[in-house]
């Protein structure tokens, strides 16, 4: 319930409920509904064109918004309560893809959201399952994919663009005659996320397996998000040092010279883990001052030592048909080795980038499709 209202110089107090929240008067000028052009959608309120700071003249409920009348300006604003309310919360408005990451260990795979290619082409519901699992876990399975290179493009295409990097638009996993990357040998491939040496590391990586038929090579996954809490909770020094500095990775061939900082674990502005970056077979000298080393060194090697623990790790094999998409940003991934003669193993790799993961969801939740609900059965 709305009880009062309190001008001052340079905003206004209202009390929402029982608790008082103040609100800037620039702020109040911008959040008038009249500033978003309906039809483009754009903001078309420029606020450093008004001659002189916004000040409110008078400030009242009508309904569900709050309205201003203003001392320079012959306009009423109108500002909806339910963003206020928004505001005074969270300190920003509500976003529907911003739901809590949930952290996950090595009993996970079963859980792992499995759902068939067509559901997320055609059905809106399955669509909304897809990005969900992607948001919440970092990881899902889209089986039943149709063959050949065109599924994969209309696959990531229900969330954006690919994103190309330095190998193109698309990567090929399997045993090359000269292989300019670990990943296209038949050897062991440690924990890593891909690509830190890209200025804006992929966000999004699908690996669209197409055969499968070799002993071993088994795929590994862990959460990078719940190795990094488990630290924090075990040695918060550690935890900080990793989460304030970057450090450089190489990506380098003949024609190649990539060079990009990035800091170990991400965090948010509320100090919530975002995710990591790990990849020593991509880790350039460190520039890090000699004496920060001395700490640095030793956090970093107990992360790395944490992450082997075979309570994040899970394994299974990549079948024929499936793609794994994963949150490159979270998802540490590997791959066992495996025995080269023993059959075939290719794999179909791209990128893109989390902004249109989120973009689709919140459509999605806009017209009512949360991500919840199985989707009916859908018919290509
Ligand atoms: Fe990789």
């Amino acid at each position: 319930m709305t009880d009062t209202i309190a001008l001052s110089d340079r905003g206004l107090t209202l009390t929402l409920g029982e608790t008082p929240h103040y609100f800037n008067y620039f702020w109040l000028r911008d959040a008038c509904t009249s500033c978003i052009d309906p039809q483009t959608r754009e903001r078309i309120f420029d606020c450093s064109a008004l001659p002189n700071p916004p000040r409110a003249t008078a400030a009242w409920i009508e309904g569900d918004h709050l309205r201003l009348s203003w001392q320079d300006e012959a306009v009423v604003s109108s500002v909806p309560l339910s963003l206020l309310h928004e505001i005074s919360a969270t300190g920003r408005p509500h976003d529907p893809a911003d739901l809590p990451r949930r952290l996950w260990m090595a009993d996970f795979e079963p859980q792992i959201a499995r759902i068939p290619q067509a559901d997320v082409l055609h059905s809106d519901a399955g669509r909304a399952q897809f990005c969900r699992a992607l948001i919440e876990d970092g990881i899902a399975i889209v089986t039943g994919m149709e063959p050949g290179k065109e599924s994969l493009t209309a696959l990531v295409e229900t969330l954006g663009s690919i994103s190309p990097s330095a190998e193109g638009y698309f990567f090929e996993v399997r045993v090359e005659i000269a292989p300019t990357n670990l990943a296209f040998t038949a050897g062991p491939l440690e924990m890593h996320t891909d690509l830190p040496s890209e200025e804006a590391a992929p966000g999004l990586q699908f690996l669209h397996c197409l055969e499968n038929t070799v002993e071993g090579g088994m795929s590994l996954f862990l959460d990078g998000a719940a190795v990094a809490e488990a630290l924090r909770a075990e040695d918060p020094d550690a935890f900080a040092l990793l989460a304030a500095h970057d450090i450089p990775f190489f990506y380098r061939h003949d024609h190649l010279d990539y060079r990009a900082h990035q800091r170990v674990i991400e965090t948010d502005p509320q100090g919530r883990v975002t995710g990591v970056t790990i990849s020593q077979h991509l880790q350039d000298t460190l520039d890090l001052p000699q004496e920060l080393l001395d700490t640095y060194y030793p956090a970093f090697v107990k992360f790395i030592r944490l992450m082997q623990q075979d309570r994040f790790r899970v394994r299974f094999r990549s079948q024929a048909g499936n793609c794994v998409v994963f949150d490159n940003h979270r998802i540490v991934h590997g791959r066992e080795g495996y025995v080269a003669e023993s059959g075939k193993r290719h794999l179909r790799g791209c990128y893109c980038d989390r902004g249109g993961l989120r973009s689709t969801y919140r459509v999605l939740a806009k017209q009512g499709y949360d991500g919840l609900a199985a989707p009916a059965r859908a018919t290509a």
